[in-house]
């Protein structure tokens, strides 16, 4: 294996995890075997946008509403705000709520002579990693492609530095404002230059008209904002990622299923997406929320993943089998619920199920190179003798293991990384960040 990466630590075969777990000690035994009903130690927040300025503009719309919760959001996620607002935006919202949430004064005024060179415009702007204008009016999108400059939040894009500092706008308006010509046109006109939109919501509208055009909601602006800021190491790949369980039935009611919450294999589609990939994010039954730009399919069985799974690949990059795989199905399935009586429990017979993975690797164009294959092992105990051998019957490039008690519905992991040079142990942290640390570590094993 290539060197471990800063943060990660080269494993003992017979030992993991290796020192003190950020769970608890007692939650591994000496031997590595998860301990039932053991303290668990909260993490520290995720922030995913720690360390990073966003400059917030606000303009006249009734969204203005939802960016008192975005900016709470930015800030629970580690970013500092700057609140900017324009005239209009202060008849939806004041400038105390944004204070209090921001925790910085609000700016408004191009005049404001806090600034000891009275120029808030070059100051604020030079500070921000990001600016992003949410809600961004049909009035301010107008001002913004005519390089307007008569109040201080248009003054300040124009006078930011546009090579380092990215302008997001999230607009918000009526749907007629939307799809006007006007403002198809300002669109298209600001992404010309260099703008990014984030696009709009659709759904019932503050007029009481139903169509495109609402803000997207608070946490969709700060996935696509986190996602904005990492860096695009799989641009142009298509990846594929099964996750959760698969249900087998036996009958209308009842069927056996496995343990996963699908936690996991979301937030890799996420990251994926973010790294800039194409993602097909094959679902079993889980109740998650689609990743922002992830086409989503959604399965039941084992052999209906499988089937989504071979129409997928063949034009993929890379898979990603996350989902825990029923490895058995009933043999028989009633189409009537199997009623309870005298004569005692029913006897199930079971088949096996299709193996998604095998079956994958074992394709051309897998053992050719051109589908990085990632398989995952959850166990309960012996993780790396387990996690090696199951990379080698597979035949993958790559395996990631973990203990299945101490991520089944976490929000946190720890990943094994295994391949053919070794196992390498990444740190306990959110699956958020596992999930980019996996991307990160597929990216460098890729054939440019
Ligand atoms: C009640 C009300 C709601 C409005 N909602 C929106 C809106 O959602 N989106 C929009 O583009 N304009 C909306 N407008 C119009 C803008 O507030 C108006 O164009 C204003 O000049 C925008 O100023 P600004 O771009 O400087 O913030 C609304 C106006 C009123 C009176």
């Amino acid at each position: 294996m290539a060197r471990p990466a800063a943060g990660m630590t080269r494993c003992a075969d017979d030992k993991w995890p290796s020192g003190l777990p950020a769970r608890s000690a007692e939650v591994i035994s000496a031997a590595g075997q998860p301990v039932r009903n053991a303290e668990v130690i909260k993490l520290p927040p995720m922030n995913d946008l720690a360390g990073k300025h966003i400059l917030l503009g606000l303009t006249g719309g009734i969204a203005c509403y939802k960016s008192a919760e975005l900016c709470r959001g930015l800030v629970k996620e580690g970013a500092t705000v700057q609140v900017v607002m324009t005239a209009a935006s202060e008849q939806f919202i004041t400038p105390v709520t944004m204070q209090a949430l921001s925790m910085r004064p609000v700016y408004s005024s191009q005049w404001d002579a806090r600034e000891a060179n009275n120029m808030p415009h070059i100051n604020l702007s030079r500070q921000a990693d990001a600016i992003l204008i949410a809600p961004c009016s049909a009035d301010f999108m107008a001002r913004l492609v005519h390089g307007a400059a008569d109040e201080l939040l248009s003054l300040m894009c124009l006078a930011r530095p546009i090579d380092r500092v990215p302008l997001l706008i999230a607009p918000a308006m009526n749907r007629e404002m939307w799809a006007h010509p006007a403002t198809q046109r300002n669109m298209r006109q600001l992404a010309a230059d260099g703008a990014t939109i984030l696009g709009v919501g659709s759904g019932f509208q503050a007029c009481g008209e139903t169509g495109d055009g609402r803000m997207l909601e608070p946490h969709e602006l700060l996935e696509d904002l986190v996602a904005f800021f990492q860096p695009k190491l799989l641009a142009g790949r298509k990846v594929v990622i099964t996750a959760g369980p698969t249900f087998e039935a036996l009958d209308p009611i009842r069927g056996i299923t496995n343990h996963s919450s699908g936690k996991m294999g979301f937030a890799i589609a996420r990251a994926a997406r973010a790294a800039g990939a194409d993602v097909a994010l094959i679902a079993g039954p889980v109740s998650l929320a689609t990743p922002r730009g992830v086409r989503r399919l959604d399965v039941q069985s084992a052999r209906d993943m499988l089937a989504a799974t071979q129409a997928e690949v063949p034009q993929a990059d890379v898979f990603i089998a996350s989902a825990a795989v029923a490895d058995w199905r009933p043999l028989t399935h009633s189409d009537q619920k199997i009623k309870k009586d005298a004569s005692g429990a029913p006897t199930v017979a079971f088949a096996e199920n299709p193996d998604i993975l095998a079956t994958v690797a074992r394709s051309e164009r897998a053992q050719s190179g051109k589908l990085f294959c990632v398989g995952f092992a959850a166990e309960s105990h012996d993780l790396v003798k387990h996690a090696k051998a199951k990379r080698e019957r597979k035949g993958i490039p790559l395996l990631v293991g973990n203990i299945g008690p101490l991520t089944f519905g976490q929000d946190d992991n720890q990943m094994l990384l295994v391949d053919a040079q070794g196992v390498v142990e990444l740190p306990r942290a959110s699956k958020a960040e596992c999930a980019r640390q996996l991307i990160a570590e597929i990216a460098r094993r890729m054939t440019p």
